[in-house]
Parts: structure tokens; C-alpha cells; sequence
């Protein structure tokens, strides 16, 4: 199983930008802690950041037949990103949206994610330990999907009556 985590715009700057809203931690930390889960879960883990829109696109473009999972932060694209948004949708990979402060109590234009409706699941406002939740909430997911996929090919083996 593998996961590839996309990080947007101005991530990078975390632990140094507006740490009232974003908190002390580095993005380097962030992943440190999510890599070690992975290696707890036997799972293959990718990071990924970049400001660029177009390079979020192909990222995400290549986990097609790649990857398992995507979490991703698309960060201030997260409001106007119908390219990342059709991405998303055209892979059809499970993906978990995550945004460090809460979105919905912020400013009215992060109030919409473009992306949230093409995910299975958004996690908001628990500051880096979001990122944590959503490595918890994947899993979770792709064991459902492995269940499904393992009863499907059990079911076709089945014996016709
Ligand atoms: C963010 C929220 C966005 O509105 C903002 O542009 C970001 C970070 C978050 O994680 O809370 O860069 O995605």
C-alpha cells in the first residue's frame, strides 16, 4: 500500500509563517511523524510540496496506478483550484483533504473548498496533529477497500449454483 502526500502553496513556510494560525511546526517535522506511521503500518509513504498549481496537477496525475491513497493540503488553491479539484476526480484514488486551521471560521473566501466535494473526507482545524488524524482515517479506508476488493474476488471464485 502507498501514499502520497501533496502539500500547496506556502506550506513550506510552516514554522515560520503566521504561527498564531499555523503553529510552530515545520512541514519537515510534520512528515517526520507521519513517515514513522507509515513504517509502523507497512506502508510506502511519498511527500510532495510545491507552489505551483500545474505541478500539484501532475502529482497528482501520476499517483494514477501508483498510489493507494492521497492526502493532501492544497493549501490557498484549496478555494480556487477547479484543475487540482478535476485531477483529483479523474484518478480515483481515495483522497483526504486536510487544512491545519479550521477553514470554516476563518475569512468567508476559505469558508468553500473546491476540493472537499471529489474527497472522501476533509479533516480541519486541529493544527498539524490534523495530518495525524488523516494518515489514522486513510488506513482506515484503505483497509475497507482491500475488504471489498478481497469479498469481490472471493464472491467471483464462488461456485455458480
Ligand atoms: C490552509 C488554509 C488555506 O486557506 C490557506 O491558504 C493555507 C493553509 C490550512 O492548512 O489551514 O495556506 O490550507
Amino acid at each position: 500500500m502507498k501514499i502520497v502526500v501533496i502539500q500547496g502553496p506556502n506550506l513550506n513556510m510552516l514554522g515560520i509563517r503566521e504561527q498564531h494560525v499555523y503553529g510552530p511546526m515545520k512541514l519537515e517535522q510534520i512528515h517526520a511523524q507521519m513517515k514513522d506511521v507509515a513504517e509502523q503500518n507497512n506502508i510506502e509513504i511519498e511527500f510532495f510540496q510545491s507552489n505551483l498549481e500545474g505541478e500539484i496537477v501532475d502529482r497528482v496525475q501520476e499517483c494514477f496506478g501508483d498510489a493507494d491513497g492521497i492526502i493532501i493540503n492544497p493549501a490557498a488553491y484549496t478555494h480556487t483550484s477547479i484543475a487540482i479539484r478535476d485531477a483529483i476526480s479523474a484518478v480515483s484514488i481515495p483522497t483526504v483533504e486536510v487544512h491545519i486551521s479550521n477553514i470554516a471560521r476563518r475569512e468567508e473566501f476559505r469558508q468553500k473548498s473546491m476540493i472537499a466535494p471529489v474527497c472522501a473526507s476533509s479533516i480541519v482545524g486541529f493544527g498539524p496533529f490534523g495530518y495525524h488524524l488523516s494518515m489514522i482515517g486513510m488506513m482506515q479506508i484503505l483497509n475497507e477497500v482491500k475488504a471489498a476488493q478481497e469479498a469481490q474476488a472471493a464472491g467471483q471464485q464462488a461456485p455458480q449454483a
